[in-house]
């Protein structure tokens, strides 16, 4: 076994070195507190890794993501949603009866308990969906008690099925319209879509198009490993809190604009700027200037160096969607030009800023009718598999801790008390 050494006032620590399989080197710091005293410091996590994982692999420099080692990019074109959520969970492609019964689990426990519907009368018409699909999430924990041991699988199949039934919910919920039940004859990609945009005055059939482009968007979006969300998660999870409450944190984790809700936030700049005249270039020029405060939502990636393969996908979907659809967004229009400017300047070609996979996501969604607030929604629908994948993964880590990491204390140092008379 290689080791790694660390000199520390004149002590050297031989410390094992873990390799992936891909080639990927970690320092094993494990033992380095009780052996030396002292810990490492690395705020955000970016030379951190908190787990050993067989679920995805990434190579940001190469923009590489496969999910149980199958690209994201033959999973995007050739599997579904489903197949996916089995494949992430299970950790190999299922075959034909498993797809089936799976399949049939998802229909089966689609509807969510009547009693919950009074939940969503309770949020005030400009709730967030992403606070009601948390709250929801977690208040599922107290119709589902049960422990974890016996319970795990059931409960991810009740997640997967009712978390987008609750999505589809907080949808008419936000628009005043009556909630729409589940129909059992409708894959999972289509019941969704039924459930957002069917009312009960008339007849609704759902375009294929769309069915087709939510499985990829879903697909897409399944995990991406120790992300903010799926870290919030496991953390969550390692103190045995139950698999709703480590979901619901995700949710919550999520929501930021730094994360997933960076897609809301990219359909919000490209209509400000479109709403602003169109000039992308006076945007461009606010995102390199540390004073405005302003970044080119959509940018970025702490992973990908060179480019985000999801956005690659995205971007060719994007735009033969809209044809097929036959819309015509000048959003997309702007969006490209943000696109070309930002890969050619300086600013964000040193800092190897690229678009990821929101910066299209959002575009895609307003095509298919889906509104800005539930961009994020959609996010979390897509992510679930991957949560659940890692939730899965840990608790049958023998090794796996609770969470804990160390700090290094910057407060004042000790000092006594004046009574508040002498202040
Ligand atoms: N626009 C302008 N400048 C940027 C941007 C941006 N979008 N992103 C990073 N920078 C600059 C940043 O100011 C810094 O510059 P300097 O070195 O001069 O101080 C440098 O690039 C490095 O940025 P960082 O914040 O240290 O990088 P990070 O790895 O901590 O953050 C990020 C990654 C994704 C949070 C960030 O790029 C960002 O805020 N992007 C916009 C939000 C966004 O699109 N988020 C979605 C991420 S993909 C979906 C998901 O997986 O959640």
């Amino acid at each position: 076994m290689s080791t790694a050494s660390v000199t520390l006032n004149g002590k050297v620590y031989e410390l094992p070195v873990v390799r992936g399989v891909e080639n990927d080197i970690a320092i094993d710091i494990t033992k380095l507190l009780s052996e030396s005293g002292a810990i490492t410091l690395d705020p955000g996590f970016n030379s951190t890794g908190a787990c050993q994982s067989g679920v995805t692999y990434i190579d940001g420099g190469k923009g590489i993501l496969r999910y149980r080692g199958y690209p994201i990019e033959q999973l995007a074109e050739k599997s579904d949603f489903v197949e996916t959520a089995w494949l992430l969970l299970y950790g190999e492609l299922p075959n034909a009866e498993q797809l089936k019964q799976f399949r049939g689990q998802l229909t089966y426990h689609s509807m969510i308990h009547e009693d919950m519907k009074k939940f969503f009368e309770g949020f005030p018409p400009s709730a967030h969906p992403m606070a009601i699909l948390s709250a929801m999430v977690s208040s599922l924990s107290t119709y589902y008690p049960g422990s974890e041991d016996d319970q795990s699988d059931a409960n991810i199949v009740r997640l997967l099925a009712k978390v987008r039934t609750i999505a589809a919910y907080a949808f008419k919920k936000s628009i005043g319209q009556p909630t729409i039940y589940p129909r059992n004859d409708l894959s999972y990609c289509a019941n969704f879509l039924h459930m957002m945009f069917a009312v009960p005055t008339e007849a609704y059939a759902v375009n294929p198009v769309l069915v087709k482009a939510l499985n990829m968007l879903l697909i897409l979006h399944a995990d991406h490993e120790q992300n903010c969300s799926t870290s919030t998660v496991r953390i969550v999870a390692s103190s045995r809190a139950n698999i709703f409450a480590s979901i619901s944190a995700g949710i919550s984790a999520l929501w930021g604009p730094l994360h997933g809700g960076a897609n809301q936030a990219v359909l919000e700049m490209l209509q400000t700027i479109h709403d602003d005249g169109g000039d992308y270039r006076k945007y461009v020029a606010m995102a390199k200037d540390k004073n405005s405060g302003f970044r080119l939502m959509g940018f970025g990636h702490r992973v990908y160096k060179n480019f985000d393969p999801r956005a690659t996908i995205l971007r060719k979907m994007a735009g033969e969607v809209l044809n097929e659809l036959g819309v015509d967004d000048p959003l997309l229009e702007i969006a490209s030009n943000l696109e070309k400017i930002a890969l050619e300047d300086d600013y964000f070609v040193q800092r190897k800023l690229y678009p990821n996979v929101d910066f299209y996501s959002g575009i895609l969604y307003r095509a298919m009718g889906i509104p800005t607030n539930m961009f994020t929604v959609m996010f979390a629908l897509g992510r679930l598999p991957g949560w659940l994948a890692h939730w899965r993964e840990q608790q049958s880590d023998e090794s796996s801790r609770i969470y804990r990491p160390r700090q290094v204390y910057t407060g004042a140092t000790e000092r006594n008390y004046v009574p508040l008379a002498d202040r």
